[in-house]
């Protein structure tokens, strides 16, 4: 099973320019996570300061009773290998073939023979789609082959997290939605945490377990899929319906006075009708679609079962839509708990966690802790 990853109040510069302040988050182990946010907002800067290639200034990144920001190099060598990462910009070798690009970090980092390499990258390379191809160079294929053999690199060394920035850019939409079922069954095939930067609003939609939005030098809001779908935070309902109006302008921010005028119109008009035509997948409406699951045939991902009693603990802590749309997703027996109030608040504990899973729970076993609906633990 992947690990969760704890980020505590981090804050990264360059110089005098702050990127982001103060980013609290849990990726919980196992799932699926997506972060959006405007371009030049630091989702490609989190995502390096996650494997310690950037180093922020203030806060902690916990893996494995590891902090990366703080830790020697020694171990961000070892820590680092527990991430897959595919680059914003592929990153692969030119002037070498798939075969020889995938097995790279095997060769690197690893004393695997030559015979165990090729079962290895054979594996990875049918996996994501590409056998057959091992003897192209990336200049010979398209995109989106060239995006899933990144995604095979990334799962050479069998990492506990995995890290994909913009795996959907530049592709077409039937291969965006190839993409989304692939992100899911290899989910569902690893158990890894995911974490997911991309701007289509679709695979935000029906991909991840949480979601998260970053804007304006800060994380607007972290939590289960179902807390930004139904959220009613103006910068959150501009993103996800893939509108002009609201706070999110295109090079600065708005000001207050131009947002309540470009509010007021769109009301006018009827708000966020447009269902399903905005761009990169964007929509209007309220609805929560539906997860995607994995292809027939594939394993169960193991993290739905451990999501579903996660989110049931935090139930309370939601504000009625989201607590509502959570709710759908529930089985019935942890309905049965929270509406037995087993994780309300009492006067002992009034945080409202004091929960603590059976013994053999793999809730417990994680020490992944009780995120609030920030990620705050
Ligand atoms: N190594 C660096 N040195 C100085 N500034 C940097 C460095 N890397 C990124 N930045 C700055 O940090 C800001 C955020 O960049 P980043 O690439 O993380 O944005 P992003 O959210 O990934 O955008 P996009 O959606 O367009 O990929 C930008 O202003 C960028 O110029
Ligand atoms: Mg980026």
């Amino acid at each position: 099973m992947g690990v969760a990853v704890h980020v505590e109040g981090l804050t990264k510069s360059f110089g005098s320019q702050n990127i982001w302040s103060d980013v609290t988050l849990t990726l919980p182990p196992g799932e699926i996570s997506v972060m959006l946010g405007p371009s030049g907002t630091g989702k490609s800067v989190f995502l390096k300061s996650l494997v310690g290639l950037l180093k922020p200034e203030r806060g902690s990144i916990v893996m494995s009773d590891t902090d990366i920001v703080t830790c020697s190099e020694r171990e961000l060598y070892d820590v680092r290998r527990l991430f897959g990462v595919l680059f914003q910009d592929g990153a692969l070798f030119g002037s070498m073939n798939l075969y020889d690009n995938v097995a790279f970090p095997l060769r690197e980092h690893t004393k695997k023979s030559e015979a165990e390499v090729r079962r290895i990258v054979l594996e990875k390379m049918d996996m994501v789609g590409l056998t057959g191809t091992e003897g192209k160079l990336p200049g010979e294929i398209s995109g989106g082959m060239r995006k899933r053999a990144g995604i095979a690199r990334a799962l050479v060394l069998d990492p506990e997290v995995i890290l994909f920035d913009e795996p959907d850019s530049g592709l077409d939409p039937v291969r965006v939605a190839y993409l989304n079922q692939l992100i899911v069954d290899l989910n569902a095939q690893i158990d890894a945490t995911f974490l997911i930067v991309t701007h289509d609003i679709g695979t935000a939609r029906t991909v991840p377990d949480n979601l998260g939005l970053l804007f304006r030098r800060h994380l607007a809001m972290f939590g289960p899929r179902e807390q930004l779908l139904t959220s009613q935070e103006p910068v959150v309902r501009q993103f996800l319906n893939g509108r002009r109006e609201g706070p999110i302008g295109m090079s600065e921010e708005k000001d207050v006075a131009q947002v309540e005028a470009e509010m007021a119109a769109l009301e006018a008009r009827g708000g966020d009708q447009h269902n399903g035509v905005g761009p990169k997948g964007a929509s209007g409406g309220e609805a929560v679609p539906p997860q995607l699951e994995p292809s027939p045939g594939l394993p169960e991902r193991k993290a739905v079962r451990r999501r579903q009693e996660r989110v049931a603990r935090m139930l309370h802590t939601f504000d009625p839509a989201t607590a509502e749309a959570i709710r759908a997703s529930l089985p019935q027996d942890l309905l049965a708990l929270a509406d037995a109030g087993v994780y309300e608040p009492t006067a002992a504990t009034p945080s409202g966690r004091h929960w603590r899973a059976e013994p053999g729970s793999e809730i417990a076993a994680t020490g992944a802790g009780v995120p609030g609906p920030r990620g705050e633990r």
